[in-house]
């Protein structure tokens, strides 16, 4: 049976993933290039270290660490530029209710994103007492698309991957807890989450009874 749900960050609980284009976009801009929210679905779900290697090969530069060190940094201070304005009305329409449907149906909920600013957020929206796991960029040492937050929530909840459903905007998240041995509802397009097993537009349009019965049936 399903025992939990596991839940990405940006671009699933709050609407941060334009505000992580908006600081990248920015920072291209000062290199001399562009990145287009087309390119940008390549940076969803990635950690701030490789987003900046594939905006840097995008760009076709190479630079030394130190720099790379300097420009990470420098995107991460717009980024929290705008975070600092965010407060509990940035939670994505749908939450709220999705979230007392989870409750009630005694599943068990994990964090797993990959971003160092996580527990920042969760307490600028105050969901920070919302999960009973919270694996976030501090606590891990592989980025998505490998598997380590998704399945390091399931170790900590004490349930099997198989027990698992993963919320997913990203590619790269997606794709991570496919590899984790897990169920995944990708939030979003399906021409963009070819790899999820079930799409939806955001949570809003999704109930827990729906995700349950698409899933309960398959172990
Ligand atoms: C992910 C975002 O949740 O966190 C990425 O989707 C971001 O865009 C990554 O690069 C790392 O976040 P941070 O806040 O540690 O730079
Ligand atoms: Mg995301």
């Amino acid at each position: 049976p399903i025992k939990a749900f596991l839940f990405d960050l940006d671009g699933v609980i709050v609407d941060t993933a334009i505000y992580h284009y908006q600081a990248w976009r920015r920072l291209a801009n000062e290199l001399g290039f562009d990145i287009s929210e087309e390119f940008n679905e390549r940076l969803k779900g990635v950690s701030r270290t490789d987003s900046l290697d594939i905006i840097l090969a995008h760009g076709g530069l190479t630079l030394s660490e130190a720099r790379k060190t300097e420009l990470a940094t420098q995107k991460n201070e717009w980024y929290l530029e705008l975070v600092s304005r965010m407060t509990s009305d940035d939670i994505l329409p749908g939450v709220p209710n999705f979230f007392s449907q989870v409750r009630k149906a005694g599943l068990q909920t994990a964090l797993g994103s990959v971003s160092k600013n996580a527990p920042l957020i969760l307490e600028r929206i105050g969901m920070n007492n919302v999960f009973d796991a919270i694996i976030d960029g501090n606590k891990i040492s592989k980025g998505k698309p490998d598997p380590e937050v998704f399945t390091k929530g399931a170790a900590e909840l004490e349930v099997s991957p198989a027990e698992c459903v993963v919320f997913e905007d990203a590619v790269a998240g997606v794709e991570a807890g496919k590899r984790g041995g897990m169920y995944v509802v990708g939030l979003g397009s399906p021409d963009v989450l070819t790899q999820a097993d079930l799409v939806a537009p955001s949570l809003e349009t999704l109930t827990v009874d729906e995700v349950l019965a698409r899933f309960q049936g398959e172990g």
